[in-house]
This record gives C-alpha cells, structure tokens and sequence, in this order.
C-alpha cells in the first residue's frame, strides 16, 4: 500500500495502477463501517482494479461550533486498518494541498441539501461538495463509494457528478451497525458510556418505524410521533430532527405511499449522532 500527500505523487502512482479506480473519501477515524466500504469498492471493481482512499478532515464542512479540532486522528491506526482491508493507495493531503489561504471557489448543491441536516448544518454540504469536487477531480475514480449511514449526502453526491456531467458511479454502502444496533460512526467514540448505552434508541426507533409502517401505518404524524416517544425515553436524548421524506427528491411526506425515508439525527450532549431507515416497493 502506498501513502502520499502530494497530487502530483498521487497522480503519478495511479498511472502505472490497473483501472477501473475505486475512490472511497473518509476523514479517518476509520471503523467497521469504512472498512466495509472498501469492499463494496473492491467487489464493485469485481476483485481487480485500484483501490484509492483519502484521509481529509475536511474544514469546510465544520461549522466553527463544531469538532472540527476535537475530531479524531489516528493516522497511523487509519494507515494499519487501509493496509489490512486490501487498499492499494490512500491519499493523506495536508490542508494546504487541498485549500489555498485565499481559497474563495466553492461547489454548492442547491435543492436536496435544503432539508434533514442541512437545516441544522447549512454550511456542511456545500464542504462536502467542495471537497468531494476535489478529491474527485484529484484521483479521477471510474466509481466511488458513500456509506448509506449519511444517505443525504450520497443523494446530494449523486445529484453532484449526475449534474456536472461526472463520468463517475457512485455506489452505496449498507449502514453497519455495532451488536446493539448503533450505527457505527467515527462520533459514536465521543459518547460516555451512559449516553452509549441510550444511544440505541435511535436504531429502536426506526425498528418501530419499520414495524408499524409493515402493519399498514402510513401517517408521517403517527409514525414521527411513536419515534419521538421512544427516544424521549432516553432521557440524555435531544432530538434534532425526525423526518419522513422521499428517497428521491428528500421532500417531506404527509402520507407514505410506495417508499419513503425515515431519517433522524439526535444528540447526546454535543454529540450528534444520525441514523436512517429506506424502505421502497412498499404496497399500499
Ligand atoms: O462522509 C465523510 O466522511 C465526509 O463527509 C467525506 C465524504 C469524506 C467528505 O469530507
């Protein structure tokens, strides 16, 4: 496995590497669910190909409230877990590599990043983008790969390469999830063991979700309001959001019909963790 920091060195190893060139973009603090994203990239790429991962924390998605300089960097421990899962180049650009001090461009999606997250973070997708923009243009992917965990920001991805015209595919990655259902986040460290232990109820929440909607409920108001109940039994718990919307277009719905998303972010303390539940093909 190969590290660089430096494009032109990074350029230069992909040029002798076998395509297709499977890119899968993290802030490090790597865990089970990023290491299932490599092979989702490598089984994509059917076993061959070159698998490129990035290690950025990317600034620009931070707001100045938020981690950016708590977030965890373990770089070396990233470099050991990248080494064992089968990567063959990751990408560890300082900050400088990535933004000029007077860096003033930025790449802004404008409709599905309105809702859910964006609305307590509006400066996050417009990083995201910057730096997916970026990294895409710096590693040149045939595909790359987003976890489902953040399943606006791989519709916002999407809707990115779809409307620049990228020749790039963009493969999802199922959410994993620890023994009792948290899904796995490099944030999930930040939680002492009491918020820990209630955080589960996010992933109880979308399962009675799940359950009621299978047994026929269709009001966003009575499934929002079951959801809310249950984390409210957490009593570290402060909701952020409980949304139902669609999939697609992200827009809120009253009424489910064929498919909808169940999304929610809820802090423990200053720690806020995001969960999801997509269900399609639904029958009336
Ligand atoms: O999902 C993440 O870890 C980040 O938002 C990403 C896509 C690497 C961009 O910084």
């Amino acid at each position: 496995m190969e590290v660089h920091g430096r494009v032109e060195d990074l350029r230069a190893a992909l040029g002798s590497r076998p395509r297709p060139v499977v890119f899968v973009p993290t802030m490090g603090a790597l865990h089970e669910g990023h290491l299932s994203l490599v092979r989702v990239g490598r089984n994509w790429a059917g076993g061959a190909g070159t698998v490129v991962a990035s290690i950025f924390v990317n600034p620009s998605q931070f707001a100045p409230h938020e981690d950016f300089d708590a977030y965890p960097r373990p770089l070396e421990r990233d470099l050991e877990m990248c080494r064992e899962a089968g990567v063959d180049l990751v990408f560890t650009p300082p900050r400088d590599v990535m933004y000029a001090p007077d860096a003033s461009v930025r790449v802004l999606e404008e409709r599905l990043s309105q809702g859910l997250c964006g609305r307590s973070r509006p400066h996050f997708f417009g990083g995201v983008c910057t730096v997916v923009a970026k990294l895409f243009h710096i590693v040149q992917p045939d595909a790359a790969v987003f976890g489902e965990k953040d399943f606006q920001q791989l519709a916002v991805i999407r809707r990115m390469v779809r409307d620049l015209l990228w020749p790039i595919e963009i493969i999802p990655g199922p959410i994993v999830r620890e023994v009792d259902g948290l899904a796995m986040s490099s944030r999930n460290q930040y939680l002492d063991a009491e918020s820990r232990r209630q955080a589960t109820v996010l992933h109880q929440a979308l399962g009675l979700a799940r359950a009621a909607i299978q047994g026929g409920e269709r009001s966003s108001v009575a499934l929002k309001e079951l959801m809310e109940t249950h984390v409210r039994t957490a009593p570290l718990a402060r909701i952020d959001y409980i949304e139902l919307v669609d999939p697609d277009a992200l827009t809120p719905l009253e009424m489910i019909s064929s498919q909808v998303l169940v999304a929610m972010a809820v802090f423990f303390g200053s720690t806020r963790l995001i969960d999801n539940l997509c269900l399609r093909d639904l029958t009336a």
